[in-house]
């Protein structure tokens, strides 16, 4: 049975991908399209209600997305957010203006009697608001059902054509009753059943995938990381030992990364398991490189030849599957075309860049293309995957290879991975370890003069990194308190042979990045 659907139509706002978690947190199956879909198309997938996302700052704009005005004749209940409030009133005739003072931030909201969106909230709340046009005037048939200060229209509803609007972002948290109004959106005016969830998901999935691989074999790229993990459990629990998930060992993991993966999946899940033990090999091939772009593409190159040649042994005579997540495949409303095609691209975390031209498989299998991360996570957990796995924090593709800088030697693959692991189990104890993004050490390369007892020491500095952020794409370092500096910097001293200094890095990104190389 195919889920109820929810589309939330992209105008090109920051909170596009947001919107369509809440709405799935609500338990109900939505998908995130393109303003301009075309009606025939949105008709087509028959979705029970639609959300407007926000967008750019003006619809009188030429060059803002608009929407056909035959859109409203479909039926289908719809509940503007932001831009797509306004887009709403003025495709319908309304007016939009400039506000005098743009609304940006927690924002009082008053509401009337009467609004099924409004239903058990109180009268007077707070809201997120970021805007600098407003509605000055309705479309017929509309009334006004909530105000602020600034904004005279901040939500206003045609309950009869089933049209809701509101100028605030109820997906944000500091939006206090967003979930409540989201849900009403959802199942009081539209009528969704919560037909989504994750049980579910598991259940139809595992169907879908028997029938779809039949008796035919199925290889996986193992990583180790979360999309791929779950990727195989799910696979294992539809097909077992059809599946061969094959890991690459690249020697850059972190401490004893490489046995927990194998431990894992060779003792909690059916399946073949290959782990190609390929340290050796990353090692010469990485001999005397200083240069971090040119580690980068050899690490990635010899990836990609040692999966594919090992797949070659194999045999590639069934399908090909890989850990795709619906935010890898969705394409914006202001026309980021990324993750277009994503059938044919394997995801570039994986280092890999494509299938060589001489395999052929029977067919790509991406069992988690719906999913977001977090969704993907509650499916780990369901499937009994570790935690350790299930929650891990994000490692690049070219692992440690990026945090050891100038050449990469085994012995320093040895002290980072020492520091490392006493760093992360330091975080672990002290408690801090939800609240930080990403945490590791880091070798710079650099000697420094100590002293240990009588004996001067001229050994290893040890960096640390642990930063805060949303998106990865800025990051601020974390303000970890300083009895936890002094307790990590001692043990890392006393217990990492060859490591006599240790320094906390205290850039933000920028002008840093995360990674040091
Ligand atoms: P930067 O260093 O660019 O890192 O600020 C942002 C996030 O991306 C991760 N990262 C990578 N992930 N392959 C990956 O899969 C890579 O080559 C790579 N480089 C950086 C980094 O760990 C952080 O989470």
């Amino acid at each position: 049975m195919a889920n109820q659907l929810c589309i939330v139509l992209d105008f090109g706002g920051q909170y596009n991908q947001l919107i369509a978690r809440r709405v799935r947190e609500c338990g109900v199956y939505c998908e995130i399209k393109r303003y301009d879909t075309p009606l025939s198309e949105i008709r087509a997938l028959n979705p029970a209600g639609i959300i407007f996302t926000g967008g750019p700052n003006s619809v009188y704009d030429s060059a803002s997305p608009h929407i056909d005005p035959a859109y409203f004749d479909l039926g289908i209940p719809t509940l503007g957010i932001c831009y797509g409030c306004q887009l709403m009133a003025y495709t319908l005739g309304g007016t939009v203006e400039s506000c005098e003072k743009s609304e940006y931030g927690k924002i009082e909201i008053t509401h009337g009697e009467g609004s099924l969106l409004f239903a058990g909230v109180p009268a007077v709340s707070t809201v997120w608001m970021s805007h600098t046009d407003f509605v000055s005037r309705l479309p017929e048939g509309f009334r006004v059902t909530a105000h602020s200060d600034d904004c005279p229209c901040a939500a206003f509803e045609n309950p009869e054509r089933k049209l809701y609007a509101v100028q605030f972002h109820p997906e944000v948290t500091h939006s206090q009753y967003g979930k409540e109004i989201l849900h009403h959106f959802l199942y009081v005016v539209c009528g969704f059943k919560g037909d989504w969830m994750m049980s579910d998901f598991i259940e139809n999935t595992v169907q879908k995938l028997r029938q779809q691989i039949g008796d035919k074999k199925v290889v996986l790229g193992l990583s180790g990381g979360v999309d791929s993990s779950v990727a195989a459990a799910l696979l294992s629990k539809a097909v077992g030992r059809q599946l061969t998930c094959v890991f690459v060992d690249q020697g850059l993991m972190r401490k004893d990364e490489g046995d927990f993966v194998e431990q894992t999946f060779t003792k909690l899940f059916d399946m073949n398991f290959v782990r190609v033990n390929a340290q050796k090999h990353f090692l010469e091939k990485l001999r005397g490189v200083t240069d971090p772009e040119q580690k980068r593409k050899i690490i990635g190159t010899e990836f990609y030849n040692v999966f594919w040649d090992r797949i070659r042994r194999e045999g590639a005579d069934g399908f090909f599957a890989q850990g795709t997540i619906y935010p890898d495949r969705i394409e914006s409303g202001r026309g980021n075309k990324a993750g277009q095609g994503s059938t044919d691209v394997i995801k570039t975390h994986h280092n890999m860049v494509g299938i060589p031209e001489d395999i052929t498989f029977a067919g790509i299998i991406e069992p988690l293309a719906d999913l977001f991360k977090d969704e993907v996570r509650r499916v780990g957990e369901k499937l009994g995957i570790p935690r350790e796995l299930v929650w891990r924090q994000p490692f690049p593709g070219p692992g440690l290879g990026v945090r050891i800088v100038g050449e990469i030697t085994e012995e320093k693959i040895k002290i980072l991975q020492d520091a490392d692991a006493v760093f992360r189990d330091e975080i672990a104890r002290s408690g801090l370890e939800s609240s930080l993004s990403q945490f590791f050490a880091v070798l710079p390369d650099v000697h420094t003069v100590g002293v240990m007892g009588d004996h001067r020491t001229y050994d290893h500095l040890i960096a640390i990194r642990a930063v805060t952020t949303d998106d990865f794409m800025t990051a601020d370092w974390a303000r970890i308190p300083f009895d936890v500096l002094a307790r990590i910097s001692n043990r890392l001293c006393n217990e990492v042979a060859h490591v006599n200094r240790v320094v906390y890095d205290i850039t933000s990104k920028p002008p840093g990045t995360v990674e040091w190389e």
